[in-house]
């Protein structure tokens, strides 16, 4: 069963457990939380800003943005998973900011909101995951306004690599990982192909590598949270995955480690609209 954010809703509650962890200690961990840092301070919001995140997970995304702006408006979370978003709202009200948040289960292939009712739409490391792509796309840009801006931030995963002293099988890791994990681990190179179609104007955009050498803190909570996947896909043993995850340890500890992967973000602006939901696929 690939892909463990797409198939959420089939993973026990251990499995929500640990997937809750990552994503709440993931946007902790510097190299990552800068990448998000980067983007949003290139986002003029006014304080009264209506905002929805799709895919918001645990809601850690936007318990940061409407933390770090004296923020007066609305900021909504739509997540597939119900153990994510009983996450979120118990995040939320230990931070004390629910009146300004609201999270809600859904599919994001079809929002229940009305067209053009949001000044900002995020997708951050969402894209990758999504069962079609281009339909999440798409209903980004049907409910931001005309102006308003779409954010959609992922990594490039078939970039992700660990250093392996056998080359051949440490790519073939790399490539299980970038599989099991991700259902579209391209899908970030598609996007100047695929948002004129949807009236979204880039604004800008760019990438990042996310690199860590010696020690390990993003990519070893990346390999713990997803080997048990590829181990699960059938395409290596769990003897073969362990010995691969023992020299990622071993290199940890002697600061020999190396794991990098892109990342792309991309803030566009909806020219106009309504337009029609494209049928094409990537
Ligand atoms: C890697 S997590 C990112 C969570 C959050 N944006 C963050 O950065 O912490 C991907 C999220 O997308 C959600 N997701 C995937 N497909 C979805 C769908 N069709 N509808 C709603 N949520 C979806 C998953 O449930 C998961 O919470």
């Amino acid at each position: 069963m690939p892909d463990p954010h797409r198939f959420v809703n089939e993973l026990d509650e251990e499995s929500h457990e640990r997937l809750i962890g990552r994503l709440e200690s993931r946007a902790k961990v510097p190299v990552f939380a800068n990448l998000f840092d980067k983007y949003v301070e290139q986002i003029d919001l006014p304080s009264s800003a209506r905002i929805l995140e799709v895919g918001c997970g645990t809601g850690v995304i936007l318990r940061n943005l409407v933390q770090r702006m004296n923020f007066s408006g609305s900021a909504t979370g739509v997540d597939q998973c119900k153990a994510f978003i009983d996450a979120a709202n118990k995040y939320a009200e230990q931070e004390s900011i629910t009146a300004e948040l609201d999270f809600q289960v859904g599919d994001i292939h079809n929002l229940s909101f009305d067209d053009a009712v949001f000044d900002l739409v995020i997708a951050h490391t969402v894209i990758s995951h999504v069962t079609e792509p281009v339909q999440v796309l798409a209903e980004m840009a049907r409910v931001v306004r005309p102006g308003g801006i779409v954010a959609i931030f992922d990594g490039d995963y078939a970039s992700l690599t660990y250093a392996y002293p056998d080359h051949g099988f440490g790519q073939k890791m790399d490539n299980a990982l970038a599989t099991t994990t991700f259902n579209n681990p391209r899908i970030m190179r598609d996007l100047p192909r695929l948002l004129p179609d949807m009236d979204l104007e880039l604004k800008s955009a760019w990438g990042d590598a996310v690199v860590e050498i010696g020690d390990g803190s993003y990519f070893k909570t990346f390999a713990e949270t997803y080997v048990p996947y590829v181990k699960n896909a059938g395409l290596f043993s769990e003897q073969t995955v362990k010995i691969w995850l023992n020299e990622q340890y071993r290199a940890m500890e002697n600061g020999t480690f190396f794991a990098a992967c892109n990342y792309y973000t991309y803030l566009v602006r909806k020219v106009s609209g309504p337009y029609p939901v494209p049928t094409a696929s990537v």
